[in-house]
């Protein structure tokens, strides 16, 4: 549900039952993900959307340099530097950065000096010069709800006019031990309106076996 509170300061809660963790236990929470052997990952290979959106649909990104967010593992900064994207990924987990630059090395891509991994926290995140596109699966989902805001200024300040935003809403359907938080379609697009348009939506993207229904992708366009 989105809310507008009296002060005109916009809010989103959410259906999802749980009680919202506070942003440094977030953070720690996602510490213990990437460093835990024992969780298993998912997904293990890059986004089926993002492949199916570049691959089947022949969706074109624009020519330039590529921010991903909250970049986990690095499946999918792999999967576009491997296609001549210039990438730099962020995540401020140091245990998902280590992972994501030991399988850019095994996918032989660190050679092309057309990837960058740094642990970095997004809202802290100072690039020197503005990216042409960005991507994200999973960031908006796994921050504080009181991050909203400041999450679509920041693209906004950090992506050129005209360039290019994707994000994969993930989950849509609530899981039992968030985060990621349950998301929807227009709490992202209560956050991202006043500096984006949005040009694509795929509720029906392809997604990883047993997640069908799971995720939109969706593209929108800096204003
Ligand atoms: C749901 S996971 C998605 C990971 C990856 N994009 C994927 O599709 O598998 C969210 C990721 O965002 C990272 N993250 C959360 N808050 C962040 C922040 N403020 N700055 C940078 N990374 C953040 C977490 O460490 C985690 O790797």
């Amino acid at each position: 549900m989105i809310a507008v509170s009296s002060e005109g300061i916009s809010s989103v809660t959410t259906s999802d039952a749980s009680v919202p963790l506070s942003s440094n236990a977030l953070k720690a929470n996602w510490d213990m993900y990437w460093s835990d052997e024992n969780v298993e990952k998912h997904p293990d290979g890059p986004s089926v959307a993002l492949r199916e959106l570049l691959e089947e649909h022949r969706w074109l990104l624009p020519k330039g340099r590529c921010l991903l967010a909250g970049c986990g593992n690095g499946h999918d900064a792999v999967f576009l530097a491997k296609r001549g994207v210039p990438c730099v990924a962020i995540d401020f987990c140091s245990a998902a950065i280590e992972k994501a630059q030991k399988i850019s090395e095994e996918a032989g891509i660190s050679s092309f000096g057309n990837l960058t991994f740094a642990v970095q926290d997004f809202f802290t995140f100072q690039p020197t010069m503005r990216f042409t596109v960005a991507y994200e699966r999973g960031l908006f989902s796994a921050i504080h709800w009181s991050q909203r805001q400041k999450w679509a200024e920041n693209y906004a300040q950090m992506i050129v006019p005209q360039g290019t935003l994707i994000v994969i809403l993930y989950p849509l359907i609530q899981r039992s031990q968030p985060p990621p938080y349950r998301v929807t379609m227009a709490e992202c697009e209560h956050y991202l309106k006043r500096y984006f348009v949005l040009v694509r939506a795929d509720p029906n993207c392809r997604c990883i076996e047993g997640q069908e229904g799971n995720e939109i992708l969706s593209v929108w366009k800096r204003l």
